[in-house]
Order: C-alpha cells, then sequence, then structure tokens
C-alpha cells in the first residue's frame, strides 16, 4: 500500500520511531521498510514532519498482519453464555478437531465448531466428543463444523500414525508418555503392546532402533489394520508384529518378554495375573489405570500383589499422566520383576 514515507538513516531508526509515535505521525497498521542503510517509516496524513528529522517521500508499504486471537472463545460471542462456561481446551488429531461440551452447551456447538474451524489452521472438521464406548474405545462423534469424516494422519513425536476416532481409539494426550516409555527401552528388547490401539507405543519402541522384537495386540480389527498402515511406511515397521486378538486367548500363549505394556485403564487388572508369566526376570511392566484420587497411596501396592509372589515384583515409578475426571487421575504404574 502506498504511504507517505520519512526516510532516514539505519542508524537513526530506533529514536525516529519514538519520536514519530510520541506525534501521532506513525502508521501503526503498515510495516516499516528497510532500504539498504535506510528505514522507511510510513507516515499518518496528518502534521507536518521537521526537515531535520529526514527526507519526506511515498513508498509501498506491506501491511501488518491483525494478531490472531489467542483464544478460539475470542472468536465466539454467545449471548446469555459466559465466556468462562465455554471449555478452553479441545484436542487436535492431524486435521481434526475435537471437543467435549456440557450439555447446557450442545444447542451453541454450530458457533462453537465453526469459531474452532477458524482458530486452528489446520482444521478440516470439528466434532463434538461425546467420549470412548465399548471395548474398542471408539470414540462418538458429531461433526459440527467442516467437512469430512474422521480418518486423519497424525504427527506424534516425529512419527505420523494413521487414526480414524470413530473407528479406533487415540488419543494425543498419550504422546508424552509414549515418548518417555520409548526413552527406557533398551537394545535387544523384546516387547509387548497389549491392547496396542493404533500402536503409536508400538511405533515409538520400534523407531528408536533399540527394541528387537514389538508385538502388537488388540481385538479391534481397525486398530490393527490403522498399526499395518503406520508401519508399513516406516522401514523399522518390520520390528512391529501387529496381532489381531484379544488378551484372553493371546496370553496363555504370550512369548517371553522383557517389556510388557498394558493400557486399558478401566479393567486391565484383571489382566495382570497372566501378564506376570510372560514377564522375563529384571523385565518391566507398564500399566495404567484410571484411579481415584482417595485411593492412589494404596492402589501400587495392590498392584504389585496381583501380580504374583510377595518380594517377586517392585513398584518402581509412578505417576498422574492426566486427570480424568474431577476425582480421579490416568496413573501410569512401572513394576518391576525381580532378577533370578
Ligand atoms: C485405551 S485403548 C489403548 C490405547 C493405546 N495403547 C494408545 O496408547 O494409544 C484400549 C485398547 O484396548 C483394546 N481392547 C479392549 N479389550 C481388549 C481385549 N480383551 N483384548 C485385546 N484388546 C482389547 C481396545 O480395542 C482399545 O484399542
Amino acid at each position: 500500500m502506498s504511504s507517505r514515507a520519512l526516510l532516514v538513516a539505519r542508524t537513526d531508526g530506533e529514536t525516529t520511531r519514538l519520536r514519530l509515535r510520541d506525534v501521532g505521525l506513525l502508521r501503526t497498521d503498515l510495516r516499516i521498510l528497510r532500504e539498504g542503510e535506510r528505514l522507511a517509516f510510513p507516515l499518518t496524513e496528518i502534521g507536518t514532519v521537521p526537515p531535520s528529522w529526514g527526507e519526506v517521500g511515498v513508498r509501498e508499504f506491506a501491511s501488518v498482519e491483525p494478531a490472531g486471537p489467542r483464544d478460539y472463545r475470542d472468536l465466539l460471542d454467545l449471548p446469555g453464555i459466559d465466556r468462562d462456561a465455554l471449555p478452553r481446551s479441545f484436542d487436535i488429531v492431524g486435521d481434526v478437531v475435537v471437543i467435549r461440551l456440557p450439555e447446557a452447551l450442545l444447542d451453541r456447538r454450530t458457533e462453537i465448531g465453526a469459531a474452532l474451524l477458524r482458530f486452528v489452521p489446520s482444521a478440516r472438521v470439528v466434532g463434538v466428543d461425546r467420549g470412548v464406548k465399548g471395548t474398542e474405545r471408539r470414540r462418538d462423534l458429531e461433526r459440527i463444523a467442516g467437512e469430512g469424516g474422521w480418518s486423519t494422519r497424525h504427527r506424534e513425536n516425529g512419527l505420523d500414525i494413521d487414526v480414524d476416532l470413530e473407528r479406533a481409539y487415540f488419543s494425543p494426550r498419550l504422546a508424552h508418555e509414549h515418548e518417555r516409555v520409548a526413552g527406557e527401552v533398551g537394545t535387544g528388547e523384546e516387547i509387548l503392546d497389549l491392547c496396542c490401539g493404533v500402536g503409536p507405543f508400538s511405533l515409538a519402541f520400534a523407531r528408536d532402533g533399540r527394541a528387537a522384537h514389538v508385538t502388537a495386540v488388540d481385538s479391534n480389527p481397525a486398530a490393527i489394520e490403522l498399526l499395518r498402515r503406520s508401519s508399513a511406511r516406516y522401514a523399522f515397521g518390520s520390528r512391529v508384529e501387529p496381532r489381531l486378538a484379544a488378551l484372553e486367548e493371546f496370553l496363555p500363549d504370550a512369548p517371553p518378554s522383557d517389556r510388557v505394556v498394558l493400557n486399558l485403564p478401566l479393567e486391565g487388572i484383571k489382566y495382570l495375573p497372566s501378564v506376570a508369566t510372560a514377564v522375563r526376570p529384571s523385565g518391566r511392566v507398564h500399566y495404567y489405570e484410571v484411579v481415584p484420587r482417595t485411593a492412589l497411596e494404596r492402589r501400587g501396592s495392590e498392584i504389585v500383589r496381583s501380580l504374583g509372589r510377595p518380594g517377586s515384583w517392585e513398584l518402581v515409578e509412578r505417576h498422574v499422566v492426566h486427570p480424568y475426571s474431577p476425582r480421579s487421575d490416568l496413573i501410569s504404574f512401572t513394576i518391576e520383576r525381580a532378577a533370578e
């Protein structure tokens, strides 16, 4: 855009900027231009510039991009609804955005969806997340803005993972946990990823080049199919063996392993006695469970007891992965089998 301009030496730049600003002569909708050793400041039309400040001319300037909103709620004006009643957080999975809405906001979901679609640059579709359901923990989603389905490719810890939020479980909130456990894996380990979903743990274990073999087990055919697709993308994918099976049929013949992940947070406990028989001496189990905050202190020892003989297992670490409900958290327990 063309504008009156003040041309000064670069060395006088900051003094000039402050002078012009203080007298209201500096245009803030245009970018200051650099011309070799000179700067061109865009000037407002009102007011005369003292000749001693520099040479006045005309220049073409680029516009200053207006600063985008920092919060999707800045794009919403819902009469009768307090901004603080709107959820602050939402998940981004590939080009899909999902948000949980309280009952009272459901009739405003179209406006909320439109605001999220504008706010997230990579968003193609926005859905209301009505929770994960059934054994396969599939998400119940309703599209509220944008187009297309729930199949996408999500980038996590440098990996491209095929996801279909409606057909198989995936949560971007576990990214740190996937990476953390992968960081523990030692060279040549044989690993079981039980209830692997679309395989973010397995892919991270194989990617780091240390795991010799990862058996990834899930009873949901869609999850196993998506894992096959993701691992086919990488040379290291040959070290991941996706297995479509229920734990009930897989565990009795599970191969001896150095590390086992069991991520079935609401009912995994019933499988721990059979998981224990698959773990080699000094091997570890990474077990995930939703635990009420009031029960956290005693839960570790209950889990250790469910694995087997007293003294043969030890809880080596425990931490909160993320809050699950107002009174419970998803907890990561790391339990180690004694050396023989
Ligand atoms: C919480 S998700 C796992 C998520 C995955 N580990 C991750 O980090 O993204 C639980 C998975 O367990 C699977 N599942 C549930 N019951 C099972 C069973 N009895 N045998 C095998 N897989 C089961 C579901 O299909 C689902 O994919």
